[in-house]
């Protein structure tokens, strides 16, 4: 096995893929763009979406990336040896180019090649079937063919071995997974004989269904492949380190978490790393602290690192966490240069939100006297629960602090509001995760569709300084900010609101070409010109360029509806400012079609 680094494995991982004619594309923000329907992209596959269920990618059917994602689900059981809240994900895909035996060759030879993983040291899982799909047993076989032993290849149900989709509809499929023993001694069976002992590392997708809105599993007209593997669990892997929190770039943040300590608790200590870890990389995506959405899971991960550092006795007074954010960025920058360039706004928001909740404990201490007070000799676990949900007391603290009044804590009944208050917080989000990923739903498109008139519309009024500067759209409205130094004129709001309608009204017709950034460039397309464009892009259209009634030009991603008159009607609900220099702007459409066609590909 090679001891290497995790710089060295994320880029031996895109050179192995280059080398197989994938094209390097670059990693997506944190925040789904033109999403409602996720908080964050929680795998490299949904930046991707689009060209999973059919759309032509600029760069062509073979590409890689490493993708930074953040997935929520488990934050309660942060802690452990693997399970990060923010990691990064080296993916490959295959978009309708090769399928099984292509991908599950290439796996084997990047790990037992270019990682040098000993062949006794793998075992893989695959799908058992069931009466949506037969048992993988042609993924069997060609594990065995690259000389697996069948000993090791177990096989397991739709739980464990079914990837997507991921919303309700979509594209989907039987994986395969890939396993490194962590056990002691001789490796032994395979996962599904020996399931702890084994430590999953990569999985390759093959999405060959479409799950439709009846639960039915339709075959895809093309045939995907979709992988992930996690690079600080492989990274732990071949450096031979027991957690991830040990490998080579997270071990210095570790440390300097200990070197602020006065107490060692790990579990504390590892909560702290992922958790600021995730937060200085969510702030950096544009998030701050906030109650709702992205803001609220950002706080809740700065808040519940600082109880763990109270846990660890560390001094929380608004540089605590700022100073973690510097060891992140120094093993981190290099390779994610935005955090650099934010390394202030970082350190900022950190040490907000940090102040702030010192004020809040303090508020729960006057609250916690005020239990005792009323209390008998135990502390019901409604109120501990009170305690943990409102002022961030967690239940250890109320015990130690209940036990130096002589009284005791109802630790059943907390659990109890604890499980309680989960499953409403997991209804919640289900419910938003309903609409699905796939579901980039027509509201959505005539919204993003106004979004391009808009922002045109605002440099013919405003002027050339007009930049986006962000943008954001849910099923009910559009959100766009964008530089402007003053705040708008109601006669600025009208114009720019009617030549939007006029653009409407003159029902014309959107579509896209592919094309170099230069080109895009020397054509006046707008764009944000930052490292997520790779060298092939979507431009996309609004008129007819031949007849001379060009609205907007810009470089997107898409979707975006076929033609203008889809968008019914167009109103300006607010302007306002959103930070120095940069005013917000929300928007409505309504009275469309709610059947629209999506805009394709312009005729050479
Ligand atoms: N999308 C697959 C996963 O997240 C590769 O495991």
């Amino acid at each position: 096995m090679k001891p290497l680094s995790t710089d060295d494995i994320r880029q031996r991982y895109l050179s192995f893929f280059q080398e197989q004619d994938h094209a390097v594309i670059p990693g997506a923000p944190l925040i789904p763009e033109n999403d409602p329907t996720v908080l964050f992209t929680t795998a490299g596959m949904h930046p991707l979406v689009p060209y999973l269920l059919g759309e032509r990618h600029p760069q062509g059917k073979r590409l890689t990336d490493v993708q930074r994602c953040v997935r929520t689900q488990d934050i309660d059981e942060v802690g452990d040896a693997s399970h990060l809240t923010m990691f990064e994900m080296l993916g490959n895909w295959s978009l309708g180019d090769y399928f099984k035996e292509g991908a599950i060759t290439m796996s084997f030879r990047f790990l037992t090649e270019v990682l040098e993983i000993p062949m006794d040291m793998l075992a893989v899982t695959c799908f058992q079937g069931d009466s949506d799909a037969p048992k993988d047993e042609e993924s069997a076989a060609i594990w065995e063919k690259m000389g697996i032993p069948r000993e090791r290849i177990g096989f397991l149900p739709k739980a464990k071995n079914w990837w997507g989709p991921a919303g309700q509809t979509g594209p989907c499929g039987p994986d395969t997974e890939m396993f490194t023993w962590v056990g002691e001694g001789k490796p032994q069976g395979n996962p599904a004989t020996h399931e702890t002992q084994w430590l999953e590392i990569w999985n390759d997708v093959f999405m060959q269904y479409n799950k439709t809105a009846e639960g039915n599993f339709e075959p895809l007209a093309q045939q995907n492949v979709d992988t992930g593997m996690g690079l600080e669990r492989t990274a732990a892997v071949l450096q031979g380190v027991p957690t991830v929190y040990e490998t080579d770039r997270m071990r210095p943040i570790l440390d300097r978490v200990r070197t602020l300590a006065d107490q060692q608790d790990t579990r504390s200590e590892r909560i702290i790393v992922d958790h600021l870890k995730a937060a200085v990389f969510i702030i950096a995506d544009g998030v701050e602290p906030a109650n709702v959405d992205q803001g609220y899971v950002l706080r809740r991960l700065i808040r519940r690192a600082i109880r763990a550092a109270r846990q660890l006795r560390i001094e929380h007074d608004g540089t605590f966490a700022p100073t973690i954010a510097n060891a992140v960025i120094e093993e981190y920058g290099h390779i994610y240069g935005h955090l650099k360039t934010k390394q202030k706004e970082i350190r900022d928001a950190l040490s907000g939100e940090e102040q702030k909740f010192g004020a809040t404990l303090k508020e729960g201490l006057k609250q916690f006297e005020k239990v005792v007070a009323e209390t008998g000799a135990q502390i019901d676990g409604v109120h501990a629960f009170h305690l943990y949900d409102t002022y961030g007391f967690p239940l250890e603290l109320t015990k130690e602090m209940a036990a130096e009044k002589g009284l005791s804590v109802d630790e059943k009944g907390f659990a109890k509001a604890f499980a309680e208050h989960q499953k409403l917080s997991r209804a919640g989000a289900e419910k938003r995760f309903a609409g699905g990923l796939a579901d980039h739903s027509s509201e959505t498109a005539k919204l993003h569709t106004a979004t391009h008139l808009l922002s045109a519309a605002l440099r013919k009024i405003l002027g050339n300084h007009v930049y986006q500067k962000g943008s954001n759209i849910t099923a009910e409205r559009l959100r766009f900010d964008f530089c402007h130094p003053e705040k708008m004129t109601p006669e600025q709001l009208k114009e720019v609101e009617r030549l939007v309608n006029q653009a409407i009204e003159a029902d014309l017709p959107i579509s896209f070409h592919v094309t170099s950034v230069e080109e895009a460039k020397e054509e006046g397309a707008m764009g944000v010109f930052d490292e997520r464009y790779g060298d092939e892009v979507k431009v996309y259209t609004v008129g007819n360029e031949k007849t001379g009634t060009v609205f907007s030009k810009e470089i997107c991603g898409g979707p975006h509806v076929a033609r203008t008159g889809m968008l019914g009607h167009f109103t300006l609900v607010k302007e306002e400012s959103s930070s120095a220099g940069v005013r917000r702007i929300k928007a409505t459409v309504a009275g469309g079609p709610e059947q629209i066609e999506i805009a394709h590909e312009r005729e050479a």
